[in-house]
């Protein structure tokens, strides 16, 4: 399909989402982050249940009577399996790297991703679906060429370049999954903090530009496309890119 039809396809279906009739139960993973906050609200407007999860629970500080804060670990595997069974959907959004190898296996980006579709896949028949906040640095800026190998690494924190690559990692590794449905949303290049407009487009695996050739979007429109596909499991097992 033309790019201009599924861009205009994109917009109209995503202008004022509507309440959804079916309430789901909603694991957020990262609920006290920038994104993840963003998350949880649009959920709970939504008439959604959430679970929000923290290493440190009293850092929530949302009060909601669908909102349950649990606390818990992505690298503790039991708490992992305990957080994700019997719910619906299970939202990533986490940031962070582990150890001090210096490599992309640290991020904890990669590492939770592996740790999720193994606790999820447990689930058999009943597996929530993982909706995956993915890095722009995985997108397509021209054909075969990723952002991220553009990004001028002198520049770049190294905790910062073990994310990015983690996050192309985490990519490759759920495109090797086809027993577990998830999905791999990708922000642009700018996160602003701008309002909730409900408009803006969805891709595949090239960065989208605006008519100004800026690529960006408010962490509040990124949650609304989040939790449409949380909604609607338009784009399983695929990678999406989110941006105005
Ligand atoms: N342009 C881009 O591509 C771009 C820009 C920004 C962010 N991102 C992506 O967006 C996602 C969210 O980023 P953000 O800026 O919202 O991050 P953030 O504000 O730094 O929040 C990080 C979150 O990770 C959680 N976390 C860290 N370690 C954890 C662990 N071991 N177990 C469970 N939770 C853990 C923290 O929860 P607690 O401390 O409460 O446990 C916190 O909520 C990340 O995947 C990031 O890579 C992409």
């Amino acid at each position: 399909m033309p790019q201009l039809v599924l861009t205009c396809l994109a917009l109209m279906l995503t202008a004022g989402a509507a309440r959804t009739e079916q309430p789901l139960d909603i694991v957020i993973y990262g609920a006290t982050g920038e994104v993840g906050s963003h998350v949880v609200h649009e959920a709970l407007d939504r008439g959604h249940r959430v679970t929000a999860v923290s290493r440190r629970p009293e850092q929530v500080d949302i009060q909601h009577d669908n909102l349950s804060v649990v606390k818990g670990d992505l690298l503790d595997k039991a708490s992992v399996t305990e957080t994700v069974t019997g719910k619906d959907v299970v939202i990533l959004s986490v940031r962070g790297v582990i150890g001090d190898s210096g490599s992309p296996e640290s991020a904890l980006q990669f590492i939770a991703a592996e740790m999720l579709i193994d606790a999820v896949f447990q689930q058999g028949d009943r597996a929530p679906r993982l909706l995956h906040v993915g890095g722009s640095g995985s997108l397509e800026v021209e054909p075969g060429v990723r952002y991220a190998a553009k990004l001028p690494k002198i520049l770049i924190p190294k905790n910062l370049e073990v994310e990015i690559l983690g996050q192309i990692l985490a990519l490759e590794f759920y495109r090797k999954v086809d027993d577990v449905k998830w999905t791999y949303v990708t922000p642009p290049k700018n996160f602003t903090n701008g309002p909730r407009t409900g408009v803006f487009r969805i891709g595949g695996s090239r960065a989208l530009q605006d008519d100004r050739g800026r690529t960006r979007v408010s962490r509040a429109d990124f949650a609304v496309a989040l939790i449409d596909e949380a909604e609607r499991a338009r784009h399983v097992r695929e990678q999406i890119s989110v941006a105005y």
